[in-house]
Parts: C-alpha cells; structure tokens; sequence
C-alpha cells in the first residue's frame, strides 16, 4: 500500500490536482492531509471539496484553517495572509467552515499491516495548537518528546526536511527516499504542495511506502501562471502571486 501525505495545499488548484494525478500514477490508494488546506491562494472552495473526496486516513487542522472556519484568531499572522485569510472566510460556506472547525490538532493513524503506525500534526506535537515552528533538531526534539509513534509527519514550514532520532543525537537532513531504521525515530516534514518556501517553486509532497518501509518526497511542476493570475484576478494580495514562483 502507498500512501500520499499532503500538506500546506492552501487552496491552489493547480499544484494540487498536478500532485493528485502524480500519486494516483505512483499507485497510491490512501491519504492523509497535514492542514492549511487553505489561505493565501484562490480556489479553498475547490481544494476542500478535492480534499474530502479522498480515501483519507486522516486530516488534522492547520492555523489557516482554524482563521476560516472561526476556531482561533488572525493573532500571528502578516498581514498577507490576514487578508489573504479574511477572503477565505468570506469565500467558503457555512458548511465548510463547519468541517474545518471539527477537525483535530493532531491524529494517531494505525494500519494493519508492519511500520504502520504514525502520528500527523500541522506543526509540532509540543502544544500543537500554538503551531509552534519547527525549523532545527531543537525545535524537532521538543516536538519527539510528545512522539509515542515511530514516525510523524509535519508541514507548516513549508520546507521538506527529515529529523531521524537515535539514542544519542537527532539529525537533520535533506531527503528523496529515505529508508527507516527500525531503532530510530523519525519527524518528516514534507513541505508544501501549494505554496512552498525553500526557493523551490516546484509544488511537494510525500509518497510513504508500506511494503518497502520507505518515505520519498516528490517535486513537482505545475501550471503556476494560472494559480497566480486567480489570485490577483480573486483581489488577493499580490505577494501571494510573486511569491509562488520564488518558492518562498
Ligand atoms: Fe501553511
């Protein structure tokens, strides 16, 4: 079984129907969604309903998805995503706004079958309702103390990285396939499909092997010309259109 981890797809289109049709080619069946499903781009009304059609796993709640749907409020945020999450709110339903709102912070995924027990959060397990960043083997270390599963897999930064934590030393590191050691524990960030920010335009996401216990992150590009022309079009911000092609 293969199973797509999504995360940060704030609501662009493009990058996400480019990542659905790359894991349905790499025979994925199952999904989970690490939060953000929208804020900042144009289509949340599009990307939910995409969403919630999956054969999901799990979801968990991001911080914009907590703004649009009421839960918590715009404290923290720039202002390009305030306004940018204002006009997510004012552009989804009541309905909507009602599924975002019931979702959790974090979630316990267990499959029958070997290295199928994970955990998913938006941002860290260390009070993961303050979104906490996790940026260094600091910040992954705080978030591992509250880690009771071999593996978790985070977004929020929107920057791929792997944390792998031995008895003596917690390492960070760039992957593409990243193969476990059944004595380690791991906190995978798997970047952003919609909007990612290590200078790398390319829309990520992670693709999780059962059978062969391995993790391997996918870049991808996708039509981002039309994403950015929807958002200016949609009265958005424009940083949330130059921003895209900068990958940051
Ligand atoms: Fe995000």
């Amino acid at each position: 079984m293969k199973i797509a981890v999504l995360a940060d797809i704030h609501a662009n289109l493009e990058a996400l129907q480019t990542v659905l049709a790359h894991a349905k080619a790499q025979g994925v069946t199952k999904y989970v969604c690490l939060g953000d499903i929208v804020g900042y781009n144009a289509n949340p009304h599009e990307c939910m309903e995409i969403v919630r059609g999956l054969d999901l796993l799990g979801v968990v709640m991001g911080n914009h998805d907590a703004v649009a749907c009421g839960r918590q409020s715009l404290f923290g945020f720039n202002p390009y995503a305030a306004m940018a999450a204002q006009w997510t709110r004012e552009h989804l339903t009541d309905e909507e706004q009602t599924w975002l709102a019931g979702l959790p912070f974090k979630q316990d995924i267990l499959i029958d079958q070997p290295l199928t027990r994970f955990t998913i959060v938006h941002a860290s397990l260390n009070q993961p309702e303050t979104w906490e960043y996790v940026f260094d083997s600091h910040q992954a270390n705080l978030s591992m103390q509250f880690q009771w599963m071999p593996l978790c897999f985070i977004g929020h930064t929107h920057a791929p990285v792997a944390y792998e934590r031995s008895l003596l030393e917690t390492i960070a590191g760039n992957f593409d396939t990243l193969r476990f050691n059944p004595e380690h524990k791991y906190l995978i960030n798997c970047g952003s499909v919609g909007q990612p920010r290590d200078r790398d335009p390319r829309a990520a996401y992670v693709t999780y092997d059962l059978d062969q216990g391995t993790i391997q992150l996918h870049r991808l590009p996708y039509d981002l010309t039309t994403a950015q022309t929807k958002i200016i079009q949609a009265g958005l911000p424009e940083y949330c259109a130059t921003r895209l092609a900068s990958g940051r």
